[in-house]
């Protein structure tokens, strides 16, 4: 079953489909559901049940803002033996986390090492790519330099393994799914449906034939976005060559496209790339991972590649989300060991910054327990 389409089409669907409403915290109960469904935007299904995607009563969680106990972990986090413990330890629970939910991690990551993959790295990589600062800073230590062969075969090996880790996140997101691919279908169709309702309401019906997915990692963004559009032309962008190796090594194997993916290795802040050349700018959980100063940057690209009456699209973790508010505080620890920026994202105030930029018919709406799509136009007599 395509969960998507009847989870996000339409809420009078879903209510006549299900008269209990259970809330994504797993609390449920009863009462009519239609007044529920109106004043949330997606939900997604689970043992037919409807769940509703809820927000929680703060703007952001409050293990995100500056407290006392926020300074203690950052004093920790940034106590390098033990950030190395903490890092290792949430790493092993993700990969058997994910390997209890049938995601083959530890094969996935062997079958890409051990294939041909390394060969696109030449085709791929822009070696005079000046990379922003924040995005080299956990490898200083290698004393090389990031080209050398050992610190290459480590981001190979993040690279082998990021498709998995993107699997575990979803399955997280989607706790109640019945599988790994009715994850998912929820939460990349309720993204891509977001995006189509946002564009055929804002962009004068203008059909989307071109789209910039910035931070692509090793495709997947891009290859749901080309599926979802074929008549359009897709381009997928990273600052990781290793990531991008990984993506158009995967792409060959696909049947081939009416359109082929064109991947491009640059910085989503300065991308070279023309301005007024995209219907369709998309961020797939990349802010979450850049420092605020960066995000400015890449609204202000997005703003200048998009032609007026585009669309701006972002999907990232949602400040609102009740599951992500509640959060324990030893949880967030372990998520803040891998995530340097992870507080800044959350203390930005993205819609703020969108308007900044000069976006319009800024809309945020959660589109699974955990995430939001932040969709915006840039108007039409944008000069
Ligand atoms: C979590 S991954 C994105 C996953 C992917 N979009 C998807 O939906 O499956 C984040 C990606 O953003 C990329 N990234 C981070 N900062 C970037 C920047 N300034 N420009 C381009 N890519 C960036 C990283 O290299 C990484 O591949």
């Amino acid at each position: 079953m395509a969960l998507w389409a009847s989870s996000s089409s339409s809420s009078q669907k879903l209510f006549i489909a299900s008269p209990a409403l259970k809330h994504g915290n797993g609390r449920s109960r009863s009462r009519n559901a239609r007044r529920d469904l109106d004043s949330v935007v997606h939900v997604g299904m689970a043992e037919g049940v409807a769940i509703a995607y809820e927000e929680g009563e703060r703007e952001r969680p409050k293990w995100a803002e500056e407290t006392p106990f926020s300074r203690l972990v950052k004093a920790f986090v940034s106590f390098k033996p033990l950030y190395s413990v903490l890092k290792l330890g949430a790493r092993q629970v993700l990969i058997s986390t994910a390997e209890k939910n049938n995601i083959r991690w530890r094969e996935m990551r062997r079958e890409i090492l051990e294939s041909d993959v390394y060969n696109e790295l030449h085709s791929i990589e822009n070696p005079s790519l000046q990379y922003p600062d924040y995005y080299l800073s956990p490898f200083h230590a290698y004393e090389e330099g990031n080209l050398s062969w050992m610190v290459s075969m480590l981001f190979f090996k993040a690279a082998a393994e990021a498709e998995a880790a993107t699997m575990s996140m979803t399955r997280r997101a989607i706790p109640y799914a019945s599988s790994n691919e009715e994850a998912t279908q929820e939460l990349r169709g309720n993204w891509l449906q977001a995006i189509k309702q946002h564009h055929m309401k804002h962009s004068g019906n203008a059909t989307i034939e071109t789209i910039l997915d910035i931070g692509c990692s090793v495709g997947l963004s891009a290859t749901f976005l080309a599926d979802e559009f074929p008549s359009a032309k897709v381009t997928g962008l990273d600052l990781s060559p290793y990531f991008l190796s990984v993506a158009q090594f995967k792409e060959k194997k696909r049947a081939p496209r009416k359109n082929p993916i064109r991947w491009v290795h640059a910085a989503g802040e300065d991308t070279g790339l023309p301005s007024k050349s995209f219907d369709l700018v998309s961020f797939a959980f990349v802010f979450h991972e850049c420092p605020e100063r960066a995000i400015i940057a890449l609204v202000d690209e997005a703003i200048r590649l998009l032609r007026p009456g585009g669309t701006f699209a972002l999907t990232d973790q949602a400040p609102k989300s009740k599951i992500l508010q509640e959060l324990s505080p030893a949880l967030f620890t372990l998520l803040k060991s891998t995530e340097p920026f992870l507080n800044e994202y959350f203390l930005t105030d993205m819609e703020g910054r969108l308007r900044e930029a000069g976006f319009v018919n800024i809309k945020t709406m959660l589109t699974d327990p955990r995430h939001m799509t932040m969709t915006a136009t840039v108007p039409h007599q944008h000069v």
